[in-house]
């Protein structure tokens, strides 16, 4: 089907419509009287106590839409043979326990179908290879942090979903979306645009309906940027407040795994599941203290934009050229901000922003040496794999370079990385620059002048996603929100907060989408 796609995307979409319309299953509300398609975790709770689904109708209706669309999208790499067992189970436990019991009261993702990034480990019959053929046959000692808390609150695992393979950090030569095991993502919203890097599976599947929720992670922009893309919600942790043990990492510096969900509500009710102290990622400790003890949802409040304070920095996150569309749709997005009560604190300016985003940061230089030394202890700790270091993967691909597509996309990122003798002084260099940056840059901004969050164009309304960028080097956390369509192609707003800054920023993000409601189902068009 990829190849399809390159010889014509016109050909692929009429196979595409093909496939809609002879599909049996497209109207799943004349079976249960209850629509699946766009249900959120608050819907399809509801619909489970009042006997209107059981989670195998569930798992069954998103196995069949994946089967139906995944053939062309590429969002899933792998479903879980063992998800209607799981699905049975919760049914079972479900009618034993009754839907009142604190275990349903407590976890809202009871019998919910997530698919997870497959950089994130399950110990299970699916395989965990962050997209690459290195990784096939691996052996994971255990589930990672969050899976693990996720099976706790009693969620179904339903597949592993696509990514940039390595999370986007082998080359900078691949297309977003591209791995060799996935295949290239495809954009629900418009087949020929980016679904973007590199947590697109998630932000794909979720976007068109294959799966309820997701798991994606985020090192600079994973999460944000394909969330714009794709017209879904994304949440990226403050660095820490979620586990990132048994995840393939880029650096646990700036490593954070987050949801990405159709609605906030639906992405707060699983950061609620996954956040907190896990003994095997040592960092969570000292951050759980950020955590609020009655949990997030209590900030999914309608009036949550009163009072806030919110940073606008024109240049660049509103740096539109002549382009009348962005700026009347962002102008009128600000009215929407006042008009629910936000203070927007205009025309503020972060001093070392080029400094920030551009190339003598210190960031590709920190990276590159702490992927090395941390891919090698992730590959050391696995039970059995075929590669035990970053120079056998790189030897893997050389030696396997047609299915690997290294001639194409090369491993430039690799290469760069295996030079690297461990954090010497020009590493410590760098690590030093990033945290004066984010002190002096980001931080002063939003302390000098009070602010809760600042507000930036996502996606397609700029040509990179800066805030991100500027997030990730501080460790800082950051929601998205569907904003606008240019044609049928989305975009988002991003909203970026201090560290432990995610009650306000839900609070924000939450009140934004109540108020605009902008989201709405992809088209499938070239
Ligand atoms: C789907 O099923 C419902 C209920 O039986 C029916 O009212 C509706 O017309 C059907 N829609 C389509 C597209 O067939
Ligand atoms: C894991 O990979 C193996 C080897 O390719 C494959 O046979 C198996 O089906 C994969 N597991 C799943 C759940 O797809
Ligand atoms: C976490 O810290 C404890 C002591 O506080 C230590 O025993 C343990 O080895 C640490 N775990 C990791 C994975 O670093
Ligand atoms: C924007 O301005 C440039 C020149 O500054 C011009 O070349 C371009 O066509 C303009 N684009 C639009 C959409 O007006
Ligand atoms: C829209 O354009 C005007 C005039 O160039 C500019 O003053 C304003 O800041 C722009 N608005 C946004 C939201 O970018
Ligand atoms: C960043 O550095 C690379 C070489 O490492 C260079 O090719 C590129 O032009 C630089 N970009 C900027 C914006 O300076
Ligand atoms: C899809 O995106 C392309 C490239 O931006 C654009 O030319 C095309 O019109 C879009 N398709 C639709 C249906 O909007």
């Amino acid at each position: 089907m990829a190849a399809l796609l390159t010889i014509s995307p016109f050909l692929a979409f009429l196979l595409f419509l093909l496939a809609i319309l002879s599909s049996d299953s497209y109207n799943f509300t004349a079976h249960t009287q209850f629509s699946i398609r766009e249900a959120t975790i608050d819907d399809l709770q509801l619909a489970f106590q009042h006997n209107k689904l059981t989670s195998r109708q569930l798992v069954e209706f998103y196995l069949r839409e994946i089967r139906r669309l995944n053939p062309i999208l590429k969002g899933v790499l792998e479903v879980n043979p063992d998800a209607l067992f799981h699905a049975d189970k919760a049914d079972q436990e479900r009618k034993a326990k009754g839907a009142a019991t604190a275990l349903f009261s407590r976890s809202k993702l009871h019998g919910i179908p997530i698919l997870v990034k497959d950089n994130i480990a399950t110990k299970d019959k699916m395989n965990t290879t962050a997209g690459s053929f290195a990784l096939l046959g691996s052996v994971v000692r255990r589930d990672a942090g969050v899976v693990r808390k996720l099976r706790k609150a009693g969620a179904i695992i339903l597949g592993k979903a696509t990514l940039s393979e390595w999370s986007y950090f082998r080359s900078d030569q691949a297309p977003a979306g591209w791995s060799a095991r996935g295949g290239q993502g495809v954009n629900p919203y418009n087949l020929s645009v980016t679904p973007c890097s590199s947590s697109s599976g998630s932000a794909i599947s979720v976007a068109a309906n294959m799966v309820a929720v997701t798991l994606g992670t985020e090192t600079d922009g994973s999460i944000l940027c394909p969330s714009s893309w794709n017209s879904v919600v994304g949440i990226k942790p403050t660095v820490s407040l979620t586990s990132r043990a048994g995840v393939v990492p880029i650096s646990p510096r700036q490593d954070t795994v987050g949801p990405i969900c159709r609605t906030v509500a639906d992405a707060v009710h699983v950061l609620d599941v996954i956040v907190g102290i896990d003994n095997n990622d040592n960092a969570t400790i000292e951050t759980s203290k950020y955590i609020p003890k009655a949990g997030y949802a209590q900030f999914l409040k309608r009036d949550g934009l009163k009072g806030k304070r919110i940073g606008i920095v024109r240049n660049p996150f509103f740096d539109f050229g002549n382009n009348t569309f962005l700026n009347q749709t962002f102008k009128q997005h600000f009215k929407t901000l006042r008009q629910e009560g936000a203070i927007l604190v205009d025309h503020l300016e972060i001093t070392n922003i080029e400094e920030i985003l551009g190339n003598s940061s210190g960031e590709h230089t920190a990276l590159v040496a702490e992927f090395k030394i941390f891919l090698n202890s992730y590959l050391k700790e696995l039970v059995a794999s075929p590669v035990r270091s970053l120079a056998e993967v790189i030897a893997f691909n050389n030696k396997n370079s047609k299915l690997e597509k290294v001639k194409e996309y090369g491993q430039g990122t690799f290469l760069k990385a295996e030079s690297t003798k461990g954090i010497g002084d020009v590493e410590k260099a760098a690590l030093l620059n990033l945290e004066k940056l984010a002190k002096n840059g980001f931080e002063k901004v939003m302390r000098k002048n009070k602010l809760d969050a600042l507000v930036a164009a996502g996606g397609l309304a700029t040509p990179y996603p800066l805030l991100p960028q500027v997030l990730a080097t501080g460790g800082f956390p950051g929601i998205i929100v569907p904003a606008g369509y240019i044609d049928s192609v989305p975009f988002g707003v991003c909203f970026g907060g201090l560290r432990g800054s995610e009650p306000k920023l839900i609070e924000i993000s939450y009140a934004f989408e109540q108020a605009t409601k902008i989201r709405k189902s992809p088209s499938f068009k070239d």
